[in-house]
């Protein structure tokens, strides 16, 4: 099984970004602590970020036909992109939507998460926790 990580922008910034919110640890510890929880699973997984819109949707319309589903933390794109909410509909590969805070307790504006729409699952308040129990959702369920 093969699984696309995609995080959205100033998720590069982890480990200085507002720290009591997001945590001390930075993005490569993310990837290497996911890749690495995927290979005891047995899935390889590809870790993209990016802080454009549009590279984003690049990513979810090329994982069709490549990846057989997709873990994404959109960032602030989760609160305004209906282009990514419609590229992931276009591409229709299992999803989970990952938030390391917990959106629904922070400002007004977070609580409403388009990807949601879409998404199997939202994980949202358990840091990079969130991140594993996602994986281990989409592994239990789809890997052959
Ligand atoms: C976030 C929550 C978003 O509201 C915020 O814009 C982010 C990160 C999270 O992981 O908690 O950039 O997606």
């Amino acid at each position: 099984m093969r699984i696309l990580m995609i995080n959205g922008p100033n998720l590069n910034l982890l480990g200085l970004r507002e720290p009591d919110i997001y945590g001390t640890q930075r993005l490569q510890d993310l990837e290497e602590l996911i890749t690495t929880h995927g290979e005891k699973l047995g899935v390889s997984i590809k870790c993209l970020q990016s802080n454009h819109e549009g590279e984003l949707v690049d990513w979810i319309q090329m994982a069709f036909d490549k990846y057989d589903a997709i873990l994404i933390n959109p960032a602030a794109y989760t609160h305004t992109s209906i282009a990514i909410l419609d590229a992931l509909k276009a591409v229709g590969l299992p999803a989970v939507e990952i938030h390391l805070s917990d959106i629904n307790t922070r400002e007004e504006f977070r609580k409403w998460s388009y990807p949601s729409l879409y998404c199997e699952k939202t994980i949202a308040g358990k840091g990079f926790q969130g991140y594993i129990e996602g994986l281990e959702y989409l592994v239990e369920k789809y890997s052959k």
